[in-house]
């Protein structure tokens, strides 16, 4: 998704919001550009990757301390120079970065054109700098207010203008945005971690503040003007945090830091062998009359919420849906005042995830976010936020954010249960410290990386690949294949075993690898028989099983054998292997493991 990042203050502008935009590289690009202020407007764009950019700016801009720069990923119009941000206006003399889409951009641009506005580019963006200079008598914030006035859709916008040369302006509508304080210096950001090496204090906007941005200050106020105050939110993570720390990808590192990320989540929230959210404000009463909880998400916080919808509906004695938050969205689900809905979402942008969001409180229900993001529009705009302590994930794919939404999942499920009194003490202890093992387990497990490596050696003339599994193994088996796909791009497919037979079975060959997940044991034998069933049309098997399991090794060409654990609990042990096959494969294969074609870290459009 596209990153905004600018920079006012004392320092030369352009490295600073280069550097800047790096730290954004996770969120997927196909191409950017910077503006800066110095003497007039100064933009240069690429196709392309960063480095591209790097080498473009160096020594051609004049000094400037006053820049916006972009990286895009395409929406409307596809990737070019032309389409590339910053967009400027007929003068040459305001520029614009934006993030979101403007959904009336064909009428403003048709009305524009009428006005004797020249067009650059396919995009809905340039509409803002060309409707700026339309309304610009004399007060550019006056024009930028008014410009904004007339556009709908979502928006993260940064303007910088030679009308106005000492000062930025910022402004946000359903796409997040951030503005870092320095001393006598300001950072613009799409999100957190860009700001970081600058400062630790950090203003996060609303939906509808408008921000001009000066070295001696911030003055915010709402579209009509208004002033409006936002508390400064003071970054505990570190910098380096956000760095590969001596991995070669951020994937494999946030693979290793999944132990801490279990022990993170669950870190406060067990007090005396017992889990305890009060902050979450869920009232006994409340949780006793619900009658149905839906869990909404999008890829891999879907597959982290398809372990919620089991473990909980059978814990909590209600029914609990998950549906992907592109469909529930659309198809009007039963909802009332006695509804919990709870979406998960790393980002907590996620733009079907938040609409989700949006639909179930105007029904009523009560919400509450599993998210990872601080600030993020889900954790303030759910009724409770149930923070998953992951850290910035930088990897494009997936792994710590979905291990630190396994081990949330398990905790509520755990406290929904207390609350609603289908869960005794006596119960709730053992799953507790059988979770608290569970960090120790995934270190442990991570110890066999060797055993992947040469399965993934062996699998390299493999190109489909189908992951089976049974109950809480079919989600898991879900997120193995998906991670798989989006970093190594083979074709690999999730089924619940029992379904084979019923299709799928036909495309089994001996060219198909089937990778089947055995780690439930109260479906041990009838996974055993689907084993069986692909063994026998040749296709190569790799098992993930259980230490304790007696016999998987006499059906299967490979086996890795994850800690025993409770078979509820097993996802969490049952993916790392899956997550470093997918690492290694990938690798091999030569493929850019961090940032996948195609795909954004945040998809904050539909
Ligand atoms: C896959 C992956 C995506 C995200 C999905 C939702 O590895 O990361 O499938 O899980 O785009 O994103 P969030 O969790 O930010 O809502």
């Amino acid at each position: 998704m596209c990153g905004i990042t600018g920079y006012i203050g004392e320092r030369s502008a352009v490295p600073i919001v280069v550097d800047q935009l790096r730290r954004l590289e996770y969120r997927g690009y196909d191409s950017a550009g910077v503006a800066a202020l110095s003497n007039g407007v100064n933009v240069m764009k690429t196709e392309g990757k960063l480095k591209i950019l790097e080498q473009l700016v160096d020594g051609a801009f004049p000094e400037s301390q006053v820049a916006i720069a972009h990286t895009r990923w395409a929406t409307h119009g596809r990737p070019s120079v032309p389409n590339a941000h910053p967009h400027g206006d007929d003068s040459g003399k305001i520029v614009v970065c934006h993030n979101g889409i403007i959904e009336n951009y064909l009428e403003l641009r048709d009305w524009l054109q009428e006005q004797g506005h020249v067009f650059k580019s396919e995009t809905d963006t340039e509409v803002l700098p060309h409707l700026v200079e339309e309304y610009f008598e004399g007060d550019l914030e006056a024009a930028f207010r008014q410009a904004l006035s007339k556009v709908r859709g979502s928006y993260a916008v940064a303007l910088a203008s030679s009308h106005a040369p000492d000062q930025l302006m910022v402004a946000r509508q359903d796409s997040p945005l951030v503005i870092g304080l320095g001393e006598g210096e300001y950072f613009i950001a799409s999100d957190i971690p860009a700001v970081l090496p600058y400062t630790r204090d950090v203003l996060v906007l609303e939906d509808g503040d408008l921000a001009v941005i000066r070295r001696d200050g911030v003055t915010l106020t709402n579209l009509d003007g208004s002033p409006v105050e936002r508390q400064t939110l003071h970054v505990t993570w570190d910098a380096a945090a956000a760095e590969k720390g001596g991995y070669a990808h951020f994937m494999r590192k946030e693979i290793y830091d999944q132990p801490a990320t279990i022990r993170d989540t669950i870190r406060g929230r067990i007090i005396d062998g017992h889990v305890d959210m009060p902050d979450l404000g869920l009232h006994e009463d409340k949780v006793r009359a619900l009658n149905r909880i839906y869990v909404v998400a999008c890829g891999t916080a879907y597959h982290a919420g398809l372990v919620a919808g089991q473990t909980w509906e059978r814990r909590l004695r209600i029914p609990v849906v998950v549906d992907l938050a592109s469909e529930f969205r659309y198809r009007d689900p039963v909802i009332d005042e006695r509804t919990l809905v709870v979406l998960v979402s790393q980002s907590g942008e996620t733009a079907d995830t938040l609409a989700a969001l949006r639909d179930a409180k105007r029904h009523g229900a009560r919400t509450l976010g599993i998210v990872n993001v601080v600030g993020s529009t889900l954790a303030r705009e759910a009724d409770s936020a149930l923070y998953t302590q992951a850290g910035p994930e930088i990897c494009v794919a997936s792994t710590k954010a979905y291990i630190s939404q396994l081990t949330a999942v398990y905790l509520l499920g755990l406290y929904l249960a207390r609350l609603r009194g289908t869960l005794t003490p006596e119960a709730e202890a053992p799953i507790v410290e059988a979770l608290q093992r569970l960090p120790d387990q995934v270190a442990a497990l991570l110890q066999k990386e060797d055993e992947v490596v040469k399965i993934a050696d062996a699998f390299m003339d493999c190109h489909d690949f189908f992951f089976l599994g049974r109950g809480m193994d079919y989600a898991v088996a879900q997120e193995g294949a998906l991670k798989l796909k989006e970093i190594s791009y083979r074709h690999s497919e999730a089924l619940a075993a029992g379904e084979m037979k019923h299709g799928t079975l036909a495309l089994v060959t001996g060219d198909v690898c089937a990778i089947c997940i055995a780690t439930q044991e109260h479906l041990r034998e009838k996974l055993a028989s689907n084993i069986k069933e692909v063994k026998a049309r040749d296709a190569r098997v790799l098992a993930i099983a259980r230490e304790s399991d007696p016999d998987i090794h006499k059906y299967s060409d490979w086996a890795i054998r994850v800690p025993d654990s409770l078979d509820e609990l097993m996802p969490v042990l049952a993916i790392v292997p899956l997550q470093l096959l997918a690492y290694y494969v990938a690798r091999n294969a030569g493929c850019e493991i961090d940032q996948p074609r195609n795909l954004a870290k945040s998809v904050t459009v539909e």
